[in-house]
């Protein structure tokens, strides 16, 4: 009887010697241990102890047991071995030249005018300006009224509006509505001194030109305070030219005429005059306009709750396209909401 079980052993373990992938494995697993429906090989040998004699079966019952450990080692040991196999394998089918060339993810670019707004907002930052974000949908009274242009002032028609269908409601020509708003707000009734910068969108009912689009940035800039005079003014902008065009930037103001700034004046960049395009976009000048600015009226101060008898400011209005189109050799104002990606991956 005995016999019969190292016969069964030895079987066993030649079988299993010759595995070689899991579904062998499986299938000599459910030979030998059996499966929820069928006996293995042995727990039918495990039955015949019934058929033996009392004095045979201690003996035969510690050999199945036997057996059956051996078998049971024996199984770990050769499923650990098929599955590293079969990783080896599979790793070996499924090579990774790490030499190749990668696929490069498509890298996504900031927009000029992003660009642009974001050094503007840098430099101004350093000297002290904070920024204030105002709405670009306005009533006609922040973007005319109160910046000294009652209905029917003349001074309108420096600006071409876009108008919506609700009465008193327009698209902002330009940001300085945004300085009655932080003045207001941020003023305190007028007792806080102020340094902010407003960037954002403006929208003119304007010919399309090289230079002229009609919805493009403009950055607003307001300095109020109780001793500030045009000097500030002059030496914020020549400041900021500093750093925005370099140190051999030039710069010149000329007088013009705003109806919320008093004095007021027009910033120029020096462009260059080589070129046909140069003499388009500098209309034969040489000089590009980068910003109207002036000092605060009082009755915009009044306005925006300041006193002008104690309180005095300078504010700019700058465009940072015409700008981006200086720093990075843009000839043409239009490229920059067309969306053309030959123009905008090159930045
Ligand atoms: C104004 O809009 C005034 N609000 C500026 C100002 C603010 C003056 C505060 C005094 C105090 P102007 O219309 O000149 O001014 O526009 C200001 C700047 O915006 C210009 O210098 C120019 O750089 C830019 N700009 C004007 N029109 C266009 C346009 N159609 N396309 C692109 N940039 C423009």
């Amino acid at each position: 009887m005995l016999a019969s079980l190292d016969d069964l052993e030895r079987q066993a373990l030649d079988e299993l010697a010759g595995v070689e992938t899991h579904e062998a494995l499986h299938a000599w697993q459910a030979k030998y241990f059996g499966t929820k429906r069928s006996k293995g090989a042995l727990e039918q040998a495990m039955a015949t102890l019934a058929t033996l004699s009392p004095e045979e079966r201690p003996a035969f019952g510690k050999r199945v047991n036997e057996v059956k450990q051996t078998l049971l080692d024996a199984l770990a040991k050769r499923q650990a071995a098929v599955k590293a196999a079969e990783l080896e394998k599979a790793l070996n089918a499924e090579t990774l030249d790490v030499t190749l060339p990668g696929t490069p993810p498509p890298r996504g670019r900031l927009h000029p005018s992003t660009l642009t707004l974001r050094r503007i907002i840098q430099i101004f930052s350093r000297l002290g300006f904070e920024v204030y974000r105002s709405p670009e949908v306005e009533t006609d009274e922040m973007n005319f009224g109160l910046l000294n242009m009652p209905p029917e002032h003349p001074a309108r028609d420096m600006w071409d509006t876009f108008y919506t269908t609700r009465p008193g409601v327009l698209l902002r020509t330009h940001t300085s509505p945004g300085q009655i708003r932080v003045m207001r707000e941020r003023g305190a009734n007028g007792t806080r001194p102020l340094r902010v910068i407003l960037p954002g969108m403006v929208y003119r009912y304007e010919q399309v030109t090289a230079r002229s689009e009609m919805q493009f940035n403009q950055v607003e800039g307001l300095a109020i305070g109780r001793n500030i005079t045009f000097a500030d003014l002059k030496g914020t902008m020549a400041e900021f030219a500093r750093q925005m065009f370099g140190s051999a930037a030039r710069i010149r103001f000329r007088c013009s005429y705003f109806p919320f700034t008093e004095p007021s004046v027009e910033v120029d960049v020096y462009w260059g005059l080589a070129t046909e395009r140069d003499r388009m976009i500098t209309k034969g000048t040489g000089w590009l306009e980068i910003a109207g600015a002036g000092m605060v009226h009082p009755t915009v101060l009044r306005n925006g709750g300041y006193d002008p008898a104690v309180w005095s400011g300078f504010a700019f209005g700058m465009g940072p396209e015409r700008q981006a189109m200086r720093l990075l050799g843009i000839g043409d104002i239009r490229y920059f909401w067309q969306n053309d990606l030959r123009f905008l991956e090159q930045f």
